[in-house]
């Protein structure tokens, strides 16, 4: 065996030779790490664990913008800035003309908020509705319309792929918590391979 490897050995130095010959010329260095969360989920309070996202998307009053716009102005806007007014980071994201990094649908961006991602602190001191409050505000009055590609349509569809949580859910039909929704018990029996 020993023999044997030791013959292999120029073989093996001619093959690597050859493989490295093979490479392109310029090989291109990592642009960036990946950005990530800032906080892990078990960083993260209990009420996070099971929260009913769809209720929350589905249940979007006029009111939520009207919110939303203050907790921006109040919590948001001295980094990110606006259409008119740059924000004092000048790298945090742009809605109204740039690519999000950590997913632009409504429920990414609740990552985001929550977690932390990159640069943008996590928002410990909003509650979800808060949260969600921002997000509709962000998306109806910076990505609708001056960053379309970005604006993530709400359909039932992805309503329904949500993770399952305890509240009132899609239809406005009381789910209390959690029983009686239907996208919650097909999504358990596709899961479980139903029975
Ligand atoms: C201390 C400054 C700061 C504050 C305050 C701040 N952000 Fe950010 N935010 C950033 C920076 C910087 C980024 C860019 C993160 C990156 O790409 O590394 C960012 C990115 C984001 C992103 C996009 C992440 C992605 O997917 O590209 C969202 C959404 C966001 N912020 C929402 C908010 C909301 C909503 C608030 C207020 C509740 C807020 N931010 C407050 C600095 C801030």
């Amino acid at each position: 065996m020993h023999i044997k490897f030791q013959s292999l050995g120029p073989l093996l130095m001619g093959l690597l030779f050859f493989v490295s010959a093979c490479q392109p010329a310029e090989t291109e260095p990592t642009v960036e790490a990946p950005a990530e969360y800032l906080l892990a989920p078990s960083d993260l309070p209990d009420y996070e664990k099971n929260l009913d996202h769809a209720g929350f998307l589905a249940n979007w009053t006029p009111e939520f913008y009207h919110k939303g716009m203050q907790i921006y102005r109040t919590q948001c806007y001295s980094c990110h800035g606006n259409l008119e007014q740059p924000g004092s980071i000048p790298n945090s994201r742009q809605f109204w003309n740039e690519a999000f990094r950590n997913g632009a649908d409504p429920y990414s961006m609740y990552q985001t908020l929550t977690r932390g991602f990159g640069r943008m602190p996590p928002q410990m001191r909003l509650t979800p509705k808060e949260k969600y409050e921002v997000i509709h505000f962000i998306r109806e009055e910076f990505i609708k319309d001056n960053n379309p590609e970005q604006y993530v349509e709400v359909t039932k569809a992805y309503i329904e792929s949500l993770p399952p949580g305890d509240a009132p859910d899609v239809s406005g039909a009381l789910v209390g918590s959690a029983k009686g929704s239907k996208w919650i018990c097909s999504t358990a029996a596709s899961a479980s391979g139903a029975r």
